[in-house]
C-alpha cells in the first residue's frame, strides 16, 4: 500500500551555488570549506543521494574550475552572472532537458537539511491533488532579512515576499522560507519562463513561483523544518557555528551508539568517524578523516588521529599521533608522544613513549623501547622497516631503513641498526664502555682547587 502511495515521479535535485560568497574571504568557494573533514555542500549531497534522485545538478558560477574539480556524480550548469535564485534554476534547465520529474531546489551553502525534510516536501507534493508547488519554511524568533512565508486564512501559502519588498507588516511575520522548495516537473519550465525582475533587488526571485503557480490554479504546498537544521554558511564565523552544529550532532550520535565520551564537548570528530560500542574516548582527542576504532579501545587524553585503524582492547594515548595507514593491532599500546604512519602493528605489540614508527610492520608482541625511530626516509625516498614478532627493541635505537629486525631479535639500547638483524640475535652497534677507576675523585679534587686559586685572585683586584 506504502509502495503505491510512494511511487512518486522521479526526482532531480538542482543544487544552487552560484553565488560569490564574498563574506568568506576565501581562494576557496564557499561550499568547499569543510566541516567535519568534508566539503559542505558534500554533505548535502550526500544526504539528497538517499532519495536517489535520477539527476542532480549544480549551478555554478564563481570558481566554478575548483568546484567541477572537487565534485564528482553531479553534473554541472554554469550560470555567468547571478541574476538571482529563479534564474540560476533557470540555468538548470538546459541540463534537464527531457526530464520530466519534479525538482528538488537547494542551496550548497544550507548543507544539513535533513532527508526528513526532503522526504516531507515530495510527500506533500504527492498527497495534495494539483499539487505544483512545495515550499520548505521555518519558524524563527529573529526573522532577519528572510523572505516571509504569507499564509492565507485557510492555511495554505499565498506568497513569499522578500525582506527588501516586504511592508512592516509583512517583517512581522516569524513565518520565513528556507530557500528549498519542489517544484512540480509539469510545470517546472513553464513558471520559470514567468518570473521576472521587476522587484526592489531587481532579481529573479525564485520565490516568485508561489504566487504564479497559485495564479495558474496550483495548490501550494509548505513544510516546516526546524531552525536549526538550516544553518547557513556565509562567513567564517557561520562556517564555526556549523562545524560546533555537526560536532554536537556526532557526539551525541556516539554516546548513542554505546561510545564513552569523558568530556564530550572536547572530542572532536569528522564525518566518517567509527567508533565501536565500549569504546572510550578521553578529554581533548581529534579525529581526523578516515578513522575506524574497534571495541573496548582506550583512546587516552589530547591524541591525534587520522586514517588510522585502531584494533580491538588496544590502548591510544595520552599524547600519542596515528597518522594515515597507522594499523594498530589487538590488545597493542601506544604510548606517550608516539607518532605513527602508514605503519601495521600486530597484536600485542607496545609502543610506549616517544617514538617515531613510519613505514613499518611489526610482528606481534614486539616491544618497542623509549625513543626509537625508523629513520624512513633519505631527502629524497622512503624506506620500509620490518621489526619481527617479538622483537625487543631497546631505547634511543635508530632503524635505518630500509632493514629488517628478525622475529625474536634484541637490539641494544642506543643503537643505530643499519644492516638486517638474523631472528633471536643480540645485535648492539654503539662503542664499548670503558670505566677509568678513581677518575671522578681525582677530577673532583683538581677542579675545587683551580676554582679556589681563581677566587682569590677576583678577590685581590676587587680590593
Ligand atoms: C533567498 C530567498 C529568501 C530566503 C533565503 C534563505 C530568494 C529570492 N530569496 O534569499 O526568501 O529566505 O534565501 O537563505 O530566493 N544563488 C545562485 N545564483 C544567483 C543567486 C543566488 O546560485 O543568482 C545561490 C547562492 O549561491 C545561494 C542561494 O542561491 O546558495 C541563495 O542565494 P542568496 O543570495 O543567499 O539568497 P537570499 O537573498 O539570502
Ligand atoms: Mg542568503
Amino acid at each position: 500500500m506504502r509502495d503505491m502511495y510512494m511511487a512518486h515521479s522521479e526526482l532531480a535535485a538542482v543544487v544552487l551555488a552560484a553565488g560569490q560568497g564574498t563574506r568568506m574571504k576565501s581562494a576557496l568557494h564557499k561550499v568547499l570549506h569543510p566541516v567535519g573533514g568534508k566539503a559542505l555542500v558534500r554533505h548535502l549531497l550526500d544526504t539528497v543521494a538517499t532519495l536517489e534522485p535520477t539527476r542532480t545538478v549544480m549551478v555554478i558560477g564563481d570558481n566554478a574550475d575548483q568546484l567541477k574539480a572537487a565534485i564528482t556524480g553531479v553534473e554541472f550548469a554554469v550560470q555567468d552572472k547571478q541574476l538571482g535564485t529563479g534564474h540560476a534554476v533557470r540555468c538548470a534547465m538546459p541540463a534537464l532537458e527531457g526530464f520530466g520529474g519534479n525538482i528538488l531546489v537547494l542551496y550548497g551553502d544550507v548543507p544539513f537539511v535533513t532527508a526528513g525534510a526532503m522526504q516531507s516536501m515530495l510527500d506533500t507534493m504527492q498527497a495534495t491533488a494539483d499539487c505544483g508547488l512545495v515550499v520548505l519554511g521555518f519558524r524563527t524568533d529573529d526573522p532577519a532579512a528572510y523572505g516571509r512565508l504569507i499564509v492565507g486564512t485557510d492555511g495554505a501559502l499565498e506568497r513569499i515576499v522578500e525582506y527588501k519588498d516586504a511592508s512592516a507588516k509583512e517583517r512581522a511575520v516569524n513565518f520565513c522560507n528556507s530557500g528549498m522548495m519542489l517544484i512540480s516537473g509539469a510545470h517546472a519550465a513553464g513558471w520559470l519562463d514567468a518570473l521576472t525582475c521587476d522587484n526592489a533587488a531587481g532579481e529573479y526571485y525564485l520565490t516568485d513561483l508561489v504566487a504564479i503557480a497559485r495564479a495558474s490554479g496550483a495548490h501550494v504546498g509548505h513544510v516546516e523544518t526546524a531552525e536549526t537544521d538550516l544553518i547557513g554558511v556565509n562567513s567564517r564565523a557561520e562556517l564555526a557555528a556549523a562545524d560546533a552544529a555537526f560536532q554536537t550532532r556526532a557526539r551525541a550520535g556516539a554516546m548513542a551508539a554505546g561510545v564513552t565520551l569523558v568530556a564530550p564537548d572536547t572530542v572532536f570528530f569528522s564525518h566518517d568517524t567509527a567508533l565501536a560500542a565500549d569504546v572510550t574516548v578521553e578529554p581533548n582527542v581529534v579525529f581526523g578523516p578516515g578513522v575506524r576504532v574497534d571495541a573496548g579501545v582506550t583512546i587516552k587524553a589530547f591524541s591525534h588521529i587520522e586514517g588510522a585503524t585502531v584494533r580491538k582492547g588496544a590502548s591510544v594515548g595520552p599524547f600519542a599521533r596515528l597518522r594515515p595507514a597507522a594499523d594498530i593491532g589487538e590488545g597493542a599500546k601506544i604510548g606517550n608522544f608516539v607518532e605513527i604512519k602508514k605503519s601495521k602493528l600486530a597484536a600485542g605489540v607496545k609502543v610506549s613513549h616517544l617514538s617515531y614508527i613510519g613505514d613499518a610492520t611489526i610482528g606481534a608482541d614486539a616491544n618497542i623501547g623509549a625513543g626509537t625511530i625508523t629513520c624512513n626516509y633519505d631527502g629524497f625516498l622512503k624506506y620500509n622497516t620490518h621489526i619481527g614478532a617479538g622483537a625487543f627493541i631497546g631505547s634511543n635505537s635508530a632503524l635505518v631503513a630500509p632493514v629488517t629486525i628478525g622475529d625474536g631479535a634484541i637490539v641494544g639500547a642506543g643503537s643505530v641498526m643499519t644492516k638486517d638483524v638474523p631472528g633471536d640475535a643480540l645485535a648492539v652497534s654503539r662503542a664499548r664502555q670503558r670505566d677509568i677507576k678513581g677518575y671522578a675523585t681525582r677530577f673532583r679534587a683538581e677542579k675545587q682547587i683551580e676554582k679556589a686559586e681563581k677566587q682569590a685572585t677576583r678577590t685581590k683586584k676587587e680590593s
